[in-house]
């Protein structure tokens, strides 16, 4: 029986998350989540996404993918919706979107790792990251069992409030993130590498007059802040002063893949 995994990452966790679980599962190929604008067959028994939780919901990545997918009827759909501690209604979102494309969500499970969201400070000390790092291993080995037996159960969700203000929240913010860009800075260590432009999974990023310059198209994934060897780019006032971050077993040439797959 085949699984096929499919991740969006912009630091590299949900990517580690996605690799724990296909050494678990054995029989799991990764792949990154394509951009698409047309109809995406995947023939897998089973078909896993992995991706990072952004203002408590779906990516637009991941909502594009969804809305593009198509299985086969028998096939066993599970997520990992990777987050720093506030996974809120993410789940159920998914869950709704998928019914409305006639797919069925049999599991849906949340996994805190360190937070990459720099303007609101960094990813925490370094030992707290590594009982992360422990804690969600031993999670996903769990989570592989109940993927082999092939359960169905009700999808991880945090607390009422948070699914009723943040989904709220979510819904008000999801159409100007496109623009969210705007915030961004470059100051004057950059040296023009042009690794933010390569990195950006949406082509966001181009070089102009030898600095990136922000297309309005972002996801807001943040691989462009967090994966510029310069620490060089900013986002509102305060990024300067926080540390950046990216999991320590993926590498800039996996991100570097991950942008290739989705300029086709
Ligand atoms: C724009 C943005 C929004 C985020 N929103 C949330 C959130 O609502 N809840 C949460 O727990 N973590 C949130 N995070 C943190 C990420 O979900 C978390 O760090 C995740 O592990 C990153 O995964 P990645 O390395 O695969 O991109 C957010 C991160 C970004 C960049
Ligand atoms: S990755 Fe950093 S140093 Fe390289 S071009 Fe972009 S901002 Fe400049
Ligand atoms: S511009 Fe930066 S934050 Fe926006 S999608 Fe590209 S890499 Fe991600």
């Amino acid at each position: 029986m085949a699984t096929k995994l499919y991740v969006y990452t912009g630091t590299g966790n949900s990517l580690w998350i996605a690799r724990q679980l296909a050494l678990e599962l054995k029989d799991a190929a990764v792949e990154f989540v394509p951009n698409l604008s047309g109809d995406f067959n995947v023939e897998a028994d089973r078909v896993g996404i992995v991706f990072p939780v952004h203002i408590w919901g779906l990516p637009s990545h991941v909502i594009q993918f969804i809305n593009h997918l198509h299985v086969k009827p028998e096939t066993y759909f599970f997520a990992l919706a990777v987050n720093a501690g506030q996974v809120a209604a993410t789940l159920l979102q998914l869950k709704k979107l998928m019914l409305t494309r006639g797919l069925f969500l049999a599991v849906g499970y949340s996994i805190v790792l360190p937070s990459n969201y720099t303007p609101w400070g960094g990813p925490g000390p370094v030992e707290t990251q590594q009982r992360l790092f422990r804690e969600a291993q031993e999670r996903v080995k769990a989570i592989a069992v109940t993927i082999l037996r092939q359960e169905r159960k009700k999808a991880d969700r945090g607390p009422l409030w948070q699914n009723i203000l943040f989904s709220w929240i979510y819904k008000m913010s999801f159409r100007s993130v496109r623009k969210m860009d705007k915030k961004f800075w470059v100051d004057d260590k950059c040296n023009s590498c042009g690794i933010c432009s390569k990195v950006c999974p949406a082509s966001n990023v181009e070089m102009i007059n030898e600095k990136p310059s922000w297309l309005h198209r972002c996801e807001q994934c943040l691989a462009c802040l967090q994966w510029c060897p310069q620490e060089a780019i900013q986002y509102g006032k305060k990024t300067a002063k926080y540390p950046r971050y990216h999991h320590p077993e993926v590498i800039l040439k996996d991100i570097l893949d991950q942008a290739k797959t989705n300029k086709g």
